[in-house]
């Protein structure tokens, strides 16, 4: 009887301890008292840098999102920017409360992670060299060609799966991929619609082509690690007062007027 008792004891021991591998985010935010976000900030609107007043900021309506949640969870915001394919491996070893970044909820990632509703939805798009414009009108004429896309982003599988014998070059970050356009080193970038238009408004060397690209998820969420029902619902109902308001429409156009 007492070694039963004492073999359940140490079962159940083991039980908390793995149960403490998946902290309570929320909690942790509070005690902290700051939500630490991981972002990636090659991303206008959604994330950007811009020199304001002379000192490099980190803007974008994901930043101004962001800023709602912590402030109807009673906390400060603190902004970690890294590259895009580090993100989730960044909040599942703690080193982020939350990840925003434009990020698709797929199927793949929401094998790991957990996601609120989606905030705001977009397309995909394809940017070429201004030169280029006439001859790559479609996913077909894209045939072969070298296509760049963001390593470990929805596009990098949109690029192999619906352009034809792509040879798909995957890079870190936006800002590189297009000067790889720009240098002739790939034919073409498969990019989140309101990033691609961010990109050609700034560089007049660059086009978008009419060639659409499918996306069926097509959207952005708000990550968490799992187990964090209660922080997701808090989240989820930030974002719910700020569609009712029409406050993130009003948030995405100031962004795309910082951009310019
Ligand atoms: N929506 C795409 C994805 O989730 C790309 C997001 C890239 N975000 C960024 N901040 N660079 O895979």
């Amino acid at each position: 009887m007492r070694k039963w008792s004492s073999i359940l004891a140490v079962v159940a021991l083991v039980g908390v301890l793995a149960g403490c591998g998946q902290k309570d985010t929320l909690a942790d935010v509070q005690k902290k008292g700051t939500l630490v976000l991981g972002t990636s900030a090659d991303y206008p609107p959604y994330e950007f840098h811009k020199s304001i007043n002379g000192k490099d900021e980190i803007v974008g309506f994901d930043i101004e999102i962001a800023k709602e949640v912590a402030k109807d969870l009673g906390v400060k915001l603190e902004i970690k920017d890294m590259k895009f394919d580090g993100l989730l491996a960044s909040l599942k070893s703690g080193n982020v409360d939350i990840v925003m970044a434009g990020m698709t909820p797929d199927e793949e990632r929401k094998k790991s992670v957990d996601f609120t509703k989606i905030y705001y939805t977009a397309e995909q798009g394809i940017v070429v060299r201004a030169e280029d414009a006439d001859k790559f009108k479609t996913m077909e004429d894209l045939k072969g060609l070298k296509i760049g896309a963001q390593k470990g982003a929805v596009q990098e599988k949109i690029a192999t799966e619906q352009i034809p014998n792509a040879q798909v070059k995957p890079l870190g970050k936006i800002s590189d991929l297009m000067l790889e356009l720009k240098n002739k080193k790939v034919d073409a970038l498969v990019v989140e619609l309101p990033v691609a238009n961010s990109y050609v408004a700034k560089n007049k060397d660059l086009a978008l082509s009419p060639a659409k690209p499918k996306d069926d998820v097509g959207g952005s969420a708000i990550a968490a690690n799992k187990g964090n029902a209660e922080l997701i619902d808090k989240m989820n109902a930030t974002i719910d007062r700020l569609e009712k308001d029409k406050t993130i429409d009003k948030l995405v156009t100031e962004a795309i007027e910082l951009v310019e």
